[in-house]
């Protein structure tokens, strides 16, 4: 017998490091929070990861529609770049703009300061009901606006954030969690088969 609440605690076992997906769009430029983001080949001359992304996000249409985004794995000092990206819509506000940034290879927005980003192309999708899971190629690779592939500061992880967040973000951040399993229910049987096509 499943117990839905306790299995949900197991799988946040499975949770990645805490990422910020940056995209842009016909000048339009985005960022959000993802916890679910993967190595997805072995292959070293073949470097791709893959992310989940709720249909719901702003950020998803722009990277379904421009088949392009940018990964950034955080250090622990960038709690301010978590609530910002994560904690609001893009829709509403130009979430990037107090977010010191510069554009990327591909055109699309990489943060200056971070552990380590990858531009990626997308090579295939695969749809969840409620979210679409990206497959990136990476494209380009560096340690933010830094020289080299040096990583910066210590990496981020979902439990290090959910632990250390400031008392008064936690209120803040169940809830939002909360609509978005409400709504994310509603959608998750739905799956579709999708066909990527590359552009
Ligand atoms: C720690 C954390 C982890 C998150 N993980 C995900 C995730 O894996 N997938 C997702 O679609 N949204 C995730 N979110 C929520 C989005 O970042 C959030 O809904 C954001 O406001 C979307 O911004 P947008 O509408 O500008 O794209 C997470 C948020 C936080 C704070």
């Amino acid at each position: 017998m499943l117990q839905p609440d306790l299995t949900y605690q197991l799988l946040r076992n499975l949770t990645s490091p805490v990422v910020a997906v940056t995209s842009e769009r016909q000048g339009k430029k985005n960022g959000m929070i993802s916890d679910a983001a993967l190595r997805a080949s072995i292959v070293p001359s073949i470097p791709r990861l893959s992310v989940y992304i709720h249909k719901f996000n702003f950020s998803h249409d722009m990277i379904f529609e421009t088949g392009r985004f940018g990964l950034h794995l955080l250090h622990t000092k960038q709690f301010d770049v978590v609530r910002r990206l994560g904690f609001f819509s893009g829709r509403d506000q130009d979430k990037l703009a107090g977010i010191p940034h510069h554009n990327g290879k591909t055109g699309v927005p990489v943060l200056d300061e971070c552990f380590a980003h990858f531009e990626c192309s997308v090579a295939n999708v695969m749809d969840t009901g409620s979210s679409t899971l990206f497959l990136g190629d990476v494209v380009a690779v560096g340690c933010g606006s830094a020289a080299g592939l040096e990583p910066r500061g210590e990496l981020l992880t979902a439990t290090y954030f959910r632990s250390n967040m400031p008392a008064e973000w936690r209120m803040e951040y169940e809830a939002k969690l909360g609509e978005a399993q409400q709504v994310a229910a509603e959608l998750s049987r739905n799956i579709k088969p999708v066909v990527w096509k590359r552009s």
